[in-house]
């Protein structure tokens, strides 16, 4: 990998990054197109990275699927598809891995997801610190979807002074709404034809809150109602400051951000408002 990227810059070439844990889906192959569009050769990387796990279970059950991804993979024109062994990323073992320090990063990861789950962020810009480092990307495309993982990345990058830059891709969603996720795959055909209802339930108060920002208190005691109605059991559903998560203040850009558990799966979406 560090042989490619070398040669591209000597070859003046700018490199995109799609880092992903592969079980790639549309959402995943809509980045790696707007990645084409901003830089001369595309990097994907796929690696289910441990140390982003709080679950030992999850990551034992998170879907590998790496032939299904390289065929999905091979009509979009990636120059190079980088799918390290967990021993090649962590060769003193995950547990002696060093976390990279990020300051000013328990801001933005104390809560939400962060609360949720102990030590996800800390796995996260670890590894994608170590991707960078190796792949060497001029841009990289993160998801909207995981809205938190966006802005936690885009702190890293300015607060170690990375010299990449970060794009956001939207959401994509199916007809029905739902945001594409991997853990979609988790949900029997009953609760897959409930899921929506996250997003619906996102849209109503996202709608509610536009229309009138005295609304939210409202809006989000029915957003939960509506949720465990469907059989969900939230997890949060909150509005935020979209620059940086803090309390949403009227005036400024908001995002609406929610996770809740259906069945086995653990599901998360956000709207801006
Ligand atoms: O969003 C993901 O799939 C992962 O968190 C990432 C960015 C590939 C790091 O493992």
């Amino acid at each position: 990998m560090q042989e490619f990227a070398r040669a591209q810059r000597a070859a003046g070439r700018r490199i995109a990054f799609v880092p992903t844990m592969g079980n790639l889906h549309r959402g995943h192959l809509a980045l790696v197109e707007q990645a084409a569009g901003l830089a001369d050769v595309v990097v994907v990387s796929i690696f289910v990275n441990p140390l982003q796990f709080d679950r030992a279970a999850d990551l034992e059950a998170y879907p590998r699927t790496l032939e299904e991804d390289l065929a999905a993979l091979a009509p979009l024109g990636v120059a190079a598809v980088f799918a390290p062994p967990e021993t090649e990323m962590y060769p003193q073992g995950r547990a002696a891995e060093p976390v990279v320090q990020v300051p000013g990063l328990e801001a933005l990861t104390t809560d939400l997801e962060g609360a949720s789950r102990p030590g996800h962020f800390p796995g996260v810009v670890t590894v994608v610190k170590k991707l960078f480092d190796l792949v060497r990307p001029q841009v990289a495309v993160f998801g909207e979807k995981d809205y938190q993982q966006l802005l936690v990345v885009r702190h890293m990058v300015r607060a170690l002074a990375l010299p990449v830059e970060i794009a956001a891709g939207p959401t994509v969603r199916e007809a029905d709404g739902l945001a594409m996720s991997s853990r979609n795959g988790y949900l029997s055909p009953e609760e897959r034809a409930r899921a929506p209802e996250l997003y619906r339930a996102l849209a109503a108060a996202a709608a509610a809150v536009r229309a009138d920002p005295g609304a939210w208190p409202a809006a989000r005691a029915a957003a939960l109602v509506r949720l465990e109605r469907a059989g969900f059991r939230p997890d949060y559903f909150e509005l935020r400051r979209a620059a940086d998560l803090g309390p949403a203040t009227p005036g400024e850009p908001l995002r609406l951000l929610a996770a809740a558990w259906l069945g086995p799966a653990r599901l998360i979406d956000n709207l801006a408002v």
